[in-house]
């Protein structure tokens, strides 16, 4: 995680150490959750639950920000000092993720020479966070909603239970009716996960806060790589707001990043001209109702070309625009033009889009 700087603290408990990450750093509260209705909704509900100890079930689109806002949960949390401890659940193979989570006992099986307290025991008086909670096997799951009934569990091997005391915070970007529905879920353990639900909104339904937050990450990586990228052009921010961000706030980051590092902001045209084409790819069956005539129609075909050959150059040579433009024989800032050009397109189509599509349900 980019904003998050994990610090490594060892604890002993019952056993060989084990590490715990504790919550330093987060983006300002301002920029999480900028100015939108759906953040602020997000906001009032996180500081209502911060004092209490109740399980919180966070669920939004890959990149919204559920492990930051988890993180913020536990900051504000009257255990801020203690541990916060992340499970990424698809990352630990089925068959050791009871020992990760709940320890063994010395002896448990071969070559268990001495006890070892699991995730939850390091969790103890402060927030484990089940992330992906989704991909957890049924049987995990069992001990989980153990946990969550009584605060007990059993390390593996145990034949005393152990307790402990901490808040719990699940994340998904499933939909865990459907996965009770499937079978693959247990229907009781979603109950006791999802006391409270909060739900982040995707970066396309909050297009008011993509200012603030690519400023903020633009200064960010400023400082992180030491460069000094300028703003971003009116003409980008007109095409942010347009773009679909299927990777959300992520997908924000990485553009920002890339910006930073290469110093241009044509990479970034390129990738969103990029998502256009494929889209009109897609829709490339020819459709003639008489409303635009010949010419108007064969001009933009022509231009939709040059711009997917343009595309092509640059991913041919790596984004470098001065050997693309070598490859295409036209002048370097004939090849600035047309990428400004070809952007500007994209925009201005995606919002006309919008706007029949709004006719369309209105
Ligand atoms: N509100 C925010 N302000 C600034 N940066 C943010 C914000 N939310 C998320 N980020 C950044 O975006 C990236 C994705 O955030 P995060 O990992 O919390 O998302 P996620 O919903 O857990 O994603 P996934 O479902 O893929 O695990 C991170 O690098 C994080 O630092
Ligand atoms: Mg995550």
């Amino acid at each position: 995680m980019s904003f998050v700087d994990h610090n490594l603290t060892s604890l002993k408990l019952n056993g060989p150490s084990i590490s715990a990450d504790v919550v330093k750093d987060l983006p300002p509260e301002e920029v999480i959750f900028g100015a939108s209705i759906g953040m602020r909704i997000v906001r009032e509900k996180l500081l209502k639950l911060a004092d209490t100890s109740v399980p919180v079930l966070i669920h939004g689109e890959s990149g919204t920000g559920k492990e930051v806002v988890a993180k913020l949960l536990h900051q504000w949390s009257p255990w801020q000092g203690s541990p916060f401890v992340k499970i990424n659940c698809p990352s630990i193979p089925t068959t050791l993720i009871e020992s990760e989570l709940f320890g063994y006992e010395k002896g448990a099986f071969t070559g268990a020479h001495g006890a070892k307290a699991g995730r939850v025991a390091q969790a103890h008086e402060g927030t484990l966070f089940l992330d992906e909670i989704a991909e957890l096997d049924f049987a995990t799951q069992s001990k989980l909603l153990q946990l969550l009934q009584d605060g007990e569990y059993y390390p593996i091997g145990g034949k005393k239970e152990k307790r402990v005391d901490v808040r719990v915070i699940c994340a998904t970007n499933r939909d865990l009716q459907k996965e009770i529905e499937l079978g693959t879920f247990r229907r009781d353990l979603f109950y006791r996960i999802n006391v409270v639900n909060v739900r982040l909104p995707a970066l396309r339904e909050r297009i008011i806060d993509i200012p603030l937050l690519a400023n903020y990450l633009l200064s960010y990586y400023n400082l992180k790589f030491n460069r000094n990228s300028p703003p971003f052009s009116a003409t980008i921010f007109r095409a942010f707001t347009q773009h679909s961000w299927a990777g959300n706030i992520r997908e924000l980051e990485n553009l920002t990043k890339r910006y930073v590092i290469l110093g241009s902001e044509d990479a970034i045209w390129a990738e969103l001209v990029s998502e256009e084409a494929q889209i009109s790819d897609q829709k490339s069956d020819v459709v003639f109702d008489g409303s635009v005539p010949l010419r108007k129609l064969t001009r933009r075909a022509a231009r939709d070309f040059e711009h997917k050959i343009i595309l092509k150059a640059l991913q041919n040579h790596k984004w470098n625009r001065k050997e693309a433009a070598r490859s295409l024989r036209i002048s370097y800032r004939a090849l600035l033009y047309k990428l400004r050009e070809a952007a500007d397109i994209a925009a201005h189509r995606t919002a006309e889009q919008r706007a029949a599509q709004q006719i369309a349900s209105d």
